[in-house]
């Protein structure tokens, strides 16, 4: 048996329980183990729910059973997430997360003691929801020298510029409506302001470069002062307005990161990606362009992708994911390099 913790019971860690419980004969047969959710830590109770008997609200008792193999971060913010997340890892249990704010801040460090412990640290929840971007970049595209990223990456201002396109909706309404979806950050600045998008590229831009990205260092405007008349003129001129995030490496690993609204036209690839739905566009120098789309918010979308990666810990309990990826990338240049 493999056991799990789960850190919060909010949106995303009542996705994580409900789609253990929904899929997870089909999830133990593909880690060859049965996954079992032995704790959830939270501060509340939730008398009637079933998840009150795994209820835990003290972390010691999580970090204290060896049993428990994998930890799930999915609380959000810095703290207490940080601590509890390195303390775990140091303790040789595996994590895997969807807190952007946490990797975009910590994600090299985090990585590190990961690979010294030869355990995993896994984020792909963290960028894009439940689109798969994170294990492309690290495994599939590995032959690439990838050149640019730009994306919708932010599901709640996507959905109120949709819903400012097509129905001339007022920005303050639209908000309103994508709180009560369960998109928006519990702090709505983090996706209007742009700064939840502007730490998911920074987290893809860390990858592409190989080098810690600071998403302080990132150009970032929101979509505080996109008004519904400026929505109008945009589609009296054939556009539309979309927050991109967008990440271009040039000779030498330079980069240049922005997070901004920008003016696009109808044959534009990110044109048409119209609500909570998040798209990102990858070109390598080899494969050329390639494209990414699907729900990039959202209870269940994210939770598939966290529990994706609980699957991916519990079938390397003790061997690190990256290091093998960056071997077998080795062992690939070192049989291309035989055959030249
Ligand atoms: N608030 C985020 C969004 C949640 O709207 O995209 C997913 O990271």
């Amino acid at each position: 048996m493999v056991n799990i913790a789960v850190l919060g019971y909010g949106t995303v860690g009542s996705g994580v329980v409900e789609v253990v419980n929904t899929n997870g004969s089909r999830i133990s047969q593909r880690i060859g183990d049965e996954l079992n959710i032995k704790y959830v830590l939270d501060l509340k109770d939730f008398p009637g729910d079933p998840v009150q008997e795994k209820i835990v609200h003290d972390f010691e008792t999580i970090i204290e059973d060896e049993e428990v193999q994998i930890v799930v971060e999915v609380m959000g913010g810095i703290e207490p997430a940080y601590t509890f997340v390195k303390r775990s890892l140091q303790a040789g249990k595996s994590v895997a997360t969807s807190n952007k704010a946490l990797v975009a801040k910590h994600g090299a460090e985090l990585l590190s003691i990961a690979k010294e412990q030869n355990i995993n640290f896994l984020f792909e929840a963290s960028v894009g929801g439940g689109i798969p971007i994170i294990r492309p970049l690290n495994s599939s595209l590995t032959a690439d020298e990838i050149e640019e990223i730009t994306g919708i990456l932010n599901g709640t201002t996507n959905y109120m510029l949709t819903r400012m396109f097509y129905e001339g909706a007022d920005y303050e309404d639209v908000l309103k409506e994508a709180q009560e979806k369960g998109y928006a950050e519990r702090n709505p600045e983090a996706d209007v302001e742009g700064y939840d998008a502007c730490r998911k590229i920074a987290i893809l831009s860390s990858l592409i470069s190989g080098q810690q990205v600071d998403f302080e260092d990132i150009y970032c405007e929101g979509i505080t002062q996109i008004t519904a008349e400026d929505m109008k003129y945009a589609k009296g001129m054939g556009m539309t307005i979309k927050l991109l995030a967008s990440s271009k490496r040039y000779a030498g690993n330079r980069l240049h990161a922005i997070v901004a609204p920008f003016l696009l036209k109808a044959d534009h690839p990110l044109y048409h990606v119209d609500g909570v739905f998040n798209s990102i566009f990858v070109h390598g120098n080899v494969l050329g362009d390639a494209m990414f789309y699907g729900s990039g918010a959202g209870k269940l979308p994210t939770a598939s992708a966290v529990v994706a990666d609980v699957v991916d810990a519990a079938k390397h309990l003790n061997r690190n994911i990256m290091t093998m990826w960056k071997e077998e990338k080795l062992r690939l240049e070192e049989k291309a390099g035989a055959k030249r």
